[in-house]
């Protein structure tokens, strides 16, 4: 997989992007309620306005999108060709963009059945991503994920002609995210990083980006989310999520990826949220098989103990992960989020039915383990 997106990094890097701008004539530019009041989004919408005679303002993203929050949002837009799609905000607005660079790119062949059928177009339109959250890596990952209702689960669409042309890592976009929200979107690339590092399928390539990237998430996660003003602590988290991303196009997600798309298709419990409380539980019942990698993500940690063996510090790093969640205040039980035990069986089978992601846990996984580790979270 190639990411050849240029990047674009460090504060007010937006202030002036006249040479992205240059000739343009049709200029989608998608955000949510949240994120299109914001003093600096403001300010680059105007600069937009003022280089390109039709800007198309889509402001109404919601967060985890569905098939058919995309399809009402496709019945906005006029059939004119795109030459650039602009996205600002968190996965779910950076996901529905990369999907319309692809839907807006002047092939009428390729719809939003046919991409969710399969398809994997060739063309899309000129694209920069923004993210506002630290995070879903999207502005560096092949997928973009949508939740089917009436499936009660969430899919990814993957093609890696959705790696945008540009990325841009902007801090002060970021500062305004409320705690919780940055809380649980950056263990969301905690998730990435330790996933893709002790997958199947990591490799060295993902293993140096999962690397730098947890470096950077254990050193700034914790400050991020303390002092929102901290323009430094909030760069690295881009980073950190950036190479989460990075890591996934690359590798994948495993467990904890696989049992929080239930969580999310059915009970609409937030990305990161859910994958805050499973983090620690599926870490725990793969640690025996991924023993050395676990000990190298300790010892990234700033206040890694370098006396202790391998499986000792592979025991650490779990510790560390379950008391970084309640750190945090995030929820670690799902009858905190009025999910019942009765519900069991649904999700077991459903976290069972994400082969794509199930294929990677470094060790074999029954029924009876998911169920168990579910359990765990009553
Ligand atoms: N494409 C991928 O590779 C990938 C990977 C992981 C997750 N996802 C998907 O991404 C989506 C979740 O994205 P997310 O976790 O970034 O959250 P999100 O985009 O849904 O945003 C969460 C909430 O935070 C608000 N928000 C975002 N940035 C803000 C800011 N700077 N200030 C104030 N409010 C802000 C949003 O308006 C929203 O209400 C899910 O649909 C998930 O499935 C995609
Ligand atoms: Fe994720």
């Amino acid at each position: 997989m190639n990411i050849n997106s240029t990047i674009l990094s460090g504060y007010r890097v937006l202030q002036d992007i006249s040479h992205l701008l240059s000739g343009k004539q049709h200029v989608l530019f998608v955000t949510d309620q949240n994120i299109v009041g914001l003093p600096d989004v403001q300010a680059l919408i105007a600069q937009v306005k003022q280089a390109v005679p039709q800007v198309l303002l889509v402001d109404n993203v919601p967060a985890e999108p569905s098939q058919h929050d995309v399809a009402r949002i496709l019945s906005q837009i006029p059939q004119t060709q795109t030459d650039l799609v602009i996205g600002v905000g968190g996965g779910s607005v950076l996901d529905v963009a990369k999907l319309l660079s692809l839907l807006c790119a002047g092939d009428e062949t390729v719809t939003l059945d046919s991409l969710l059928a399969g398809e994997k177009p060739t063309r899309r339109t000129l694209s920069l991503l923004v993210p506002t959250t630290a995070g879903t890596g999207s502005e560096a990952t092949p997928n973009a994920i949508l939740a089917i209702p009436e499936k009660e689960t969430k899919i990814g669409i993957i093609t890696p002609v959705m790696m945008p042309d540009y990325v841009a890592l902007v801090p002060e976009l970021t500062t305004s995210m409320p705690p919780h929200i940055a809380a649980s979107t950056g263990i969301d690339a905690l998730c990435h990083l330790i996933e893709c590092f002790t997958s199947t399928i990591a490799n060295p390539v993902s293993d140096n980006y999962a690397l730098i990237g947890l470096k950077k998430l254990f050193a700034n996660l914790e400050t991020a989310v303390r002092e929102p003003g901290n323009l430094e602590a909030k760069l690295n988290m881009l980073w950190a999520s950036y190479y989460g991303g990075a890591a996934i196009a690359h590798s994948g997600t495993h467990l904890v990826h696989a049992m929080s798309y239930p969580l999310g298709g059915k009970y609409h419990i937030p990305h990161g949220v859910a994958n805050a409380i499973l983090l620690a539980p599926c870490m725990r019942f793969v640690q025996h098989a991924a023993q050395d990698k676990f000990a190298q993500a300790y010892d990234l940690l700033p206040d890694a103990d370098p006396t202790l063996d391998t499986a000792e510090k592979a025991q650490a790093l779990v510790i560390y992960f379950t008391e970084l969640v309640k750190r945090l205040d995030l929820p670690n039980t799902l009858q905190q989020l009025g999910v019942e035990k009765d519900h069991l069986p649904y999700l077991v089978d459903a976290a069972l039915q994400v082969q794509r992601l199930m294929k990677n846990v470094p060790t074999p996984v029954s029924a009876d383990d998911v169920r168990d580790v579910y359990l765990t979270l009553f």
